[in-house]
């Protein structure tokens, strides 16, 4: 009786372990869909989330399902997780290398403007010298030109209104110096 009762224990075990881990790797599987199975996004003005920091994964996350950031796309697939399922999902995707979207680099003269406006506003404070983040600030360096400058504009009309300090700044930076900051980040 008790050695039937402990297989039964163990037999449980083991199908918990193995549902949790179907559960991260399926949830995965459906994000694969729009971010790409080796972490190349199937369309341009989707972000990358491999080797993105989990810090910022989460928030986001978080951010879509209260609303605060705005996306038909994410609302909905956000809103299925707990906090506990966004902190492993952000953990499990952080994880990832980071793909090499093969983008070009900026021109000389892009580059310079790119970098004297990144200065002039401080973008390296926060997202550090090689633009790759940290913790709660999102790498940039090789992320997808379309998406970036995508989500800067919707930081500037406020459609993204997740981080008001982040369009303040947008705001701040005129629409040439920020293109050229696409160009240039994407090509990191
Ligand atoms: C049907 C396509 C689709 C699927 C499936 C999808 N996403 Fe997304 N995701 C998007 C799009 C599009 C955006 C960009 C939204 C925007 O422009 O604000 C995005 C944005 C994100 C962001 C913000 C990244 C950043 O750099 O700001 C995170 C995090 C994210 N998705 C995680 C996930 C996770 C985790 C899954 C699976 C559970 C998933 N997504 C499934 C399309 C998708
Ligand atoms: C005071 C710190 C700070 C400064 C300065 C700053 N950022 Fe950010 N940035 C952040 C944080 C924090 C986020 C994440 C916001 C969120 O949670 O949605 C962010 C998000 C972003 C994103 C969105 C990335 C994504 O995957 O969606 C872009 C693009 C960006 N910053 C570009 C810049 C540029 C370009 C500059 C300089 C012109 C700059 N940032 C200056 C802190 C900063």
């Amino acid at each position: 009786m008790t050695g039937r009762l402990s297989m039964c224990a163990a037999v449980l075990l083991v199908l918990g372990a193995g549902a949790r881990a179907e559960t991260i790797e399926e949830r995965a599987q459906v994000c694969a869909g729009c971010h790409g199975e080796n972490g190349k996004p199937v369309d341009k003005t989707i972000p990358t989330i491999w080797g993105q920091q989990a810090g910022y994964l989460y928030i986001q996350l978080r951010d879509f399902k209260r609303g605060d950031r705005k996306n038909e796309i994410m609302e909905p697939i956000a809103s299925q997780f707990e906090r506990d399922d966004m902190l492993a999902i952000a953990e499990y995707f952080s994880q990832k290398p980071w793909p090499d979207l093969g983008q070009p680099r900026a021109p000389k003269d892009i580059a310079e403007k790119a970098v004297s406006a990144s200065r002039s506003v401080g973008c390296p404070a926060c997202h550090l010298d090689r633009f790759q983040g940290d913790g709660t600030v999102p790498r940039l360096a090789g992320m997808g030109r379309d998406y970036l400058a995508k989500t800067i504009a919707d930081f500037r009309t406020r459609a993204r209104g997740n981080n008001p300090g982040m369009s303040d700044l947008m705001l701040a930076t005129s629409p040439d110096d920020l293109a050229a900051l696409a160009d240039y980040l994407a090509g990191l």
